[in-house]
């Protein structure tokens, strides 16, 4: 965990727990049994697959059990948290997501890398600030999970792959924020102090 642009945002390496293969058929076959017309107006994005936010936790078994295995690590969140809502977002050539948030930073949005997914950029609430980092835009490699405030806008750039480009998003429910964020101030010094 680290603060950037004065925000807690974790990045969370892939670990040996991380089955590509079978997070990647669960979510094939959910997106094969969603049979439900998508209004693209009130989704961000543009070309790409995006399931819908309430989708069964039954239907991502592996995946949410790699992803909670990875909050509940020495590495994720050292507070009382749970994942109240999840989709998928399948993007082909070109398909891309326009800016939005998650909300009011009542909680952490997540996304876990299926696929290596480039593209994502987070923008610096204090852009036109002097000598401020415009944004943060990470590598994305596939098994990785990035954890940042549900406002912060974000959007990620139109896929230069011909294959599939895979993330697997979340909202992160925190019932105590400020225990959270003293938790993050702490975590952040601890990896400071043993640099
Ligand atoms: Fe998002």
């Amino acid at each position: 965990m680290e603060f950037i642009f004065g925000f807690p945002i974790w990045e969370l390496k892939k670990t040996d727990k991380f089955n590509r293969k079978k997070i990647e058929q669960e979510i094939y076959k959910a997106k094969e049994e969603d049979t439900e017309k998508k209004d693209e107006g009130i989704r961000s994005t543009r070309g790409g697959y995006q399931s819908d936010l309430s989708f069964p936790p039954s239907k991502f078994k592996e995946t949410l059990k790699y992803i909670c295995g990875q909050l509940e690590g020495p590495d994720g969140l050292r507070f009382p948290h749970s994942i109240e809502a999840a989709w998928v977002n399948i993007n082909q050539e070109g398909n891309y997501n326009m800016p939005h948030n998650h909300g009011n930073f009542d909680g952490f949005a997540g996304v876990l890398f299926v696929t290596d997914a480039p593209g994502l950029h987070i923008l610096n609430p204090s852009v036109g600030a002097l000598y401020c980092d415009i944004k943060k835009s990470p590598e994305g490699n596939a098994g990785e999970i990035i954890l940042f405030p549900k406002s912060l806008l974000h959007w990620v750039e139109p896929s230069k792959s011909e294959k599939d480009r895979i993330t697997f998003a979340f909202n992160v429910h925190v019932p105590d924020l400020y225990k959270a964020k003293l938790e993050a101030f702490a975590a952040s010094n601890e990896k400071s102090d043993s640099k």
